[in-house]
């Protein structure tokens, strides 16, 4: 492995480490009436994962001011919203996955029931989080407002809907572009963003973040779908295959595996210039652009 594999790959851990005893913290206990409920929440946030979203929040804060205790909680309401779509993308009605991080999904576990209700309640309970944080008044309700937005109708459940509507169906570019953006770039971007909140980051930087996580965004969801070809199951921790079974529209199936690899590979390279002028400060967030291309999980 190469050192900035190492360094990346320990840097990860430790800042994920931090996010989850943040979370656990905050979370009821998993006993807790009616501990069903609080069980199954706990198992697909904390079956693994690799805190990606989190990791964004943390490293885009720090390009700017240092207090990483500052982040934690939000990065942790962050990994809550990303954590509810999963359990909700996995449900028998929409991609009907079985397994997740590792592990068998929220609803085979608990059933279709009891993880609906756990996807509701991580979604709301991520509003609830960022407004128990210590954050001034102002900041908490611009991060509430751009949840709503980012997670909402027209949002994330905007991308989930066309997707889940163009299953089987020939769709233009356009549509798939649409899905992959407000699917996935949208929760990125909005990771980045309470990064800049966080750290009070002039508007120039937020703009220029904002054009990284589209690109990089579009990327996770361009590898997201190679590797659903080219990946194995184990260090997945998900099944794959299943993209081509329901006939998703993805990038490969549009455009070709080669093309894919190439616009991945594009968008990477001009993330990455993009962070350029932020210079050493960037280094992590330049090592994860090339995690995020070469990744097998
Ligand atoms: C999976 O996201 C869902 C997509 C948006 C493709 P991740 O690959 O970040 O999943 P975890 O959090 O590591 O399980
Ligand atoms: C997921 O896209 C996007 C979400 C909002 C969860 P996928 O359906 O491709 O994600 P996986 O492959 O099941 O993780
Ligand atoms: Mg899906
Ligand atoms: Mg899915
Ligand atoms: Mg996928």
């Amino acid at each position: 492995m190469s050192s900035n594999k190492m360094l990346l790959k320990k840097d990860l851990k430790e800042k994920r480490e931090l996010v989850n005893i943040e979370v656990d913290r905050f979370l009821p206990r998993k006993d807790e009436y009616p501990k069903q409920i609080h069980k199954a929440i706990r198992h697909t946030l904390f079956a693994g994962g690799k805190r990606l979203r989190p990791y964004l929040l943390i490293n885009t804060y720090l390009l700017f001011d240092s207090n990483i205790k500052k982040t934690l909680l939000i990065a942790g309401a962050i990994e809550m919203l990303h954590s509810y779509t999963l359990i909700h993308d996995d449900l028998p009605e929409i991609d009907n996955d079985d397994f997740r991080r590792g592990k068998k999904s929220c609803h085979v576990v608990f059933g279709p029931d009891i993880a609906l209700l756990a996807g509701d309640a991580l979604l709301v309970y991520a509003f609830d989080t960022i407004n128990a944080s210590n954050l001034d008044e102002r900041i908490r309700l611009q991060m509430i407002k751009e949840m709503s937005v980012e997670m909402g109708h027209s949002g994330l459940i905007a991308g989930q809907m066309v997707d889940i509507l163009s299953e089987g169906k020939k769709v233009d570019t356009k549509t798939l572009e649409y899905i992959h953006h407000n699917k996935t770039a949208r929760l990125i971007n909005l990771s980045i963003r309470f990064g800049c909140y966080l750290a009070d980051a002039p508007e120039e930087d937020i703009k220029t973040l904002e054009k990284f996580g589209s690109k990089l965004g579009l990327a996770f969801q361009i590898t997201d779908d190679i590797l659903d070809i080219e990946g194995d199951m184990e260090s997945m921790g998900k099944s794959v295959g299943k993209d081509r079974k329901v006939k998703k529209v993805t990038y490969p199936a549009i455009h070709g595996l080669e093309e894919s690899r190439k616009t991945a590979e594009k968008l990477i390279s001009e993330a990455k210039d993009i962070l350029k002028p932020y210079g050493e400060k960037a280094e992590l967030l330049q090592m994860l652009c090339d995690f995020i291309l070469t990744r097998k999980f």
